[in-house]
């Protein structure tokens, strides 16, 4: 492969499909073991918004390719005492060998990577998680084997989750379905460079309508109601959202055989139940798995290892 060496991953839509499907292969090698990348080089993480599972496994994975991890943290480092994005980027360039970036704007991610020769890597900003994505669709590859012609259906905010789930989806023959209240559509500029890569071959629908929008699907996605930087928003929000509530009464729309994912951090009793996130249809462990996994395939794609 080595296909992505020396690349940057800013968006799902950096990847072509084939791209994206390689990666989803080398993922299910690394995660099976059938394949052991070594490297000795160093990742950093400059994340200015919490987090468990990215900072966690893009560590875990980099230690176990037998590289390093330098922790950037923003409110120890000079960045959190406004020194300029183009300053910082050029001098991590000298340092490192790749950097996730986790933040706000994507304006800023863009910038730091027209600055950096390194690769750089969206570790999820307002617009999009694309790294989370990867996984999804590992997990999804593990209970269907085949992704083409699936539904996923994403229940609740059109945030981050759902704009690289409508990429990622169209990319890789899945029909998306977003059911969102009225002013808390997904971006019409995503929704739209969704339906180009789809171009046809899948459907990339945003209703306001849970049922319809469920009917038959075989994943069911949901995820905060109030994202990261929105929590002042939580309160007024949640009697909004709640007809988008992945409930057991939602799930039974579903196909029968459907699977439920959920990025995490869970608001229980807000966008998922307690016992839809604990029942049998959930796979939001296996989903967290392989963040590592596949972020471990992307590392060693981007690093030039495989
Ligand atoms: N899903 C996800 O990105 O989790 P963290 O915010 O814990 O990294
Ligand atoms: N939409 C959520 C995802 C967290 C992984 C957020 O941005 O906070």
């Amino acid at each position: 492969m080595g296909a992505l060496k020396g690349r940057d991953l800013l968006s799902l839509a950096d990847l072509t499909t084939e791209e994206l499907q390689e990666l989803l292969q080398l993922a299910a090698a690394l995660k099976a073991g059938t394949l052991k990348p070594k490297c000795e080089k160093i990742l950093g993480l400059l994340f200015y918004k919490a987090s468990t599972r990215t900072r966690v496994s893009f560590s875990a994975a980099m230690y176990q390719l037998g590289g390093q991890v330098l922790d950037l943290n923003p409110n120890v480092t000079q960045v959190g005492r406004g020194e300029p994005l183009p300053d910082t980027a050029r001098v991590l360039d000298r340092y490192l060998d790749i950097l996730a970036i986790r933040t706000f704007d994507q304006r800023d991610l863009e910038a730091f990577a027209s600055y950096a020769t390194i690769p750089i890597i969206n570790a999820l900003t307002d617009l999009e998680h694309p790294c989370q994505v990867l996984a999804d669709l590992q997990t999804m590859q593990e209970s269907f084997s085949d992704l083409n012609g699936l539904t996923l259906t994403y229940m609740g905010d059109g945030n981050n989750m759902a704009h690289s789930l409508m990429l990622g989806c169209a990319m890789t023959g899945v029909n998306m379905r977003v059911a969102s209240p009225p002013d808390y559509c997904p971006a019409d500029a995503i929704v739209q460079k969704a339906q180009a890569i789809a171009n046809g071959r899948t459907e990339v629908v945003v209703t306001p309508d849970p049922l319809l929008a469920i009917k038959g699907a075989h994943v069911v996605y949901t995820d905060v109601w109030a994202s990261m930087g929105q929590e002042a928003l939580a309160e007024t929000r949640i009697p909004i959202f709640q007809p988008y509530q992945v409930s057991e009464t939602l799930l039974s729309h579903a196909d029968k055989e459907a699977i439920v994912l959920h990025c995490l951090p869970a608001h229980r009793g807000e966008e998922i139940t307690d016992a839809v996130i604990e029942g049998s249809q959930s796979r939001v462990w296996d989903q967290a798995e392989n963040r590592m996994h596949a972020q471990k395939a992307l590392l060693a794609s981007l690093l030039g290892l495989v």
